[in-house]
């Protein structure tokens, strides 16, 4: 018997057990639902992610791109899969994603079930036909267990693992920031003096720079968290990566990107869908210096005129900025052990 397998002390079909998102009473994220998951499936889709036979030739897990250190990213521009194969794009991190709408760069999945199952059959990634990931998960010596402790279901099927991946990708929840605390208290659902006192002196310079953050229509304020958009940001005149532009077919959308969280940004290094910028400094001298003007640029940028308002920043501005960013990094999360390799 598998000694990780033994803990989990399974004994038949008992039912399974709610799993509660445990975030504490006063987080403001008004984009948090209400999701239905379970303790046994939970346990499973983590199984499932850290478990490199998912892939051909069994050296590559979902982890391997997507690292918990580092939000569930990955600190390659470019991953590699199977066989030595290099992406296309830059991985993306995977944090408080349960109501996000679309998944990938482009959006081209519609739901977490549907986004699971394709970097498994995806040549560059791990490149494994679902049909023979059924054999292999039937013939293991632990995973039909697993999957009628779950599901009561003596048949191992895709839905089933997709159901299981999405639900571990679901209790990733990123609550415990620096900037979680400040926000809740600029909301007033915690007094200053409530909050762990060294966040207190934060305080100024998190107010300060409410105002002079022209991120939040994008990287909503609430979460830093655009979950639902696709913009672009003017790095290329005409982009090479077609963008949202897939999934609707209006040339307005070439070269519009998932807004993703720039939560636990600190961590989750290069950035942009094509990883082209090394540094969070890069990333705001493009918005202040480099966008290039498109048609199908958002009025976002420009508070309803024509300047983009982040040219007007001012260093000292850009500082205080920086300054507030990094309080949006979530050790808690990063490191805590429901989320890390059970194996
Ligand atoms: C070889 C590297 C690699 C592996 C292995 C991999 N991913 Fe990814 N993942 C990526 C890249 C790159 C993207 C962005 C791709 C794109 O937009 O086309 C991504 C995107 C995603 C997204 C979209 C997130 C969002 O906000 O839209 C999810 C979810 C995800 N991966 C989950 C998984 C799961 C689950 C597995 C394992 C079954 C997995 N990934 C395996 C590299 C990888
Ligand atoms: C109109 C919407 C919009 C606004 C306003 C905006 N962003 Fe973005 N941001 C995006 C999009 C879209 C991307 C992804 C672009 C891509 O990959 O090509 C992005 C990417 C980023 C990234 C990289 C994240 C990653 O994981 O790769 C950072 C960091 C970032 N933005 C910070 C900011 C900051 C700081 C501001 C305010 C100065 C800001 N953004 C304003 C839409 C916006």
């Amino acid at each position: 018997m598998i000694s990780w397998f033994r803990s989990l002390q399974y004994s038949g079909y008992k039912g399974t057990r709610p799993y509660i998102l445990d975030f504490p009473a006063w987080f403001v994220n008004t984009n948090i639902g209400k999701p239905v998951l379970t303790h046994e499936a939970v346990e499973l889709g983590r199984f499932l992610f850290y478990d490199k036979s998912l892939s051909s030739d069994s050296s590559v897990a979902c982890a391997n791109c997507h690292q918990q250190k580092h939000a569930f990213t990955d600190p390659q521009r470019f991953s590699t899969g199977v066989k030595g194969r290099v992406g296309r794009r830059n991985s993306m991190h995977l944090v408080n994603l349960l109501s996000d709408q679309r998944f990938f760069w482009d959006g081209r999945a519609a739901s977490l079930e549907e986004q699971v199952l394709m970097p498994i059959q995806d040549y560059l990634e791990m490149d494994l036909p679902l049909d023979e990931l059924l054999t292999r998960l039937a013939k293991h010596p632990i995973y039909p267990a697993l999957f009628e402790r779950a599901y009561n279901s003596k048949q191992i099927t895709r839905k089933l693992v997709a159901d299981a991946l999405a639900q571990f990708l679901k209790s990733i929840i990123s609550h415990s920031a620096p900037a979680d605390y400040l926000r809740a208290v600029d909301v007033g659902k915690l007094k200053l003096h409530e909050i762990p006192p060294p966040l207190q002196k934060h305080w100024p310079v998190y107010q300060k720079s409410l105002g002079i953050l022209n991120c939040g229509p994008c990287h909503t304020l609430a979460d830093i968290h655009g979950q639902n958009m696709f913009e672009d940001t003017g790095l290329e005149a005409v982009s090479k990566d077609a963008g949202y532009y897939v999934v609707t077919g209006n040339e307005m959308d070439r070269g519009k990107f998932k807004v993703p969280s720039v939560r636990n940004w600190s961590v989750t290094a290069p950035y942009m869908h094509d990883g082209r910028f090394s540094t969070i400094e890069l990333v705001i001298d493009h918005y202040r210096r480099g966008m290039i003007r498109k048609p199908n640029i958002s009025p976002l940028y420009t508070h309803g005129g024509s300047q983009i308002i982040t040219e007007t920043l001012t260093d000292a501005q850009v500082a205080s900025m920086i300054a507030v960013l990094e309080l949006y990094t979530d050790e808690k999360m990063l490191t805590d052990s429901k989320y890390s390799n059970p194996f």
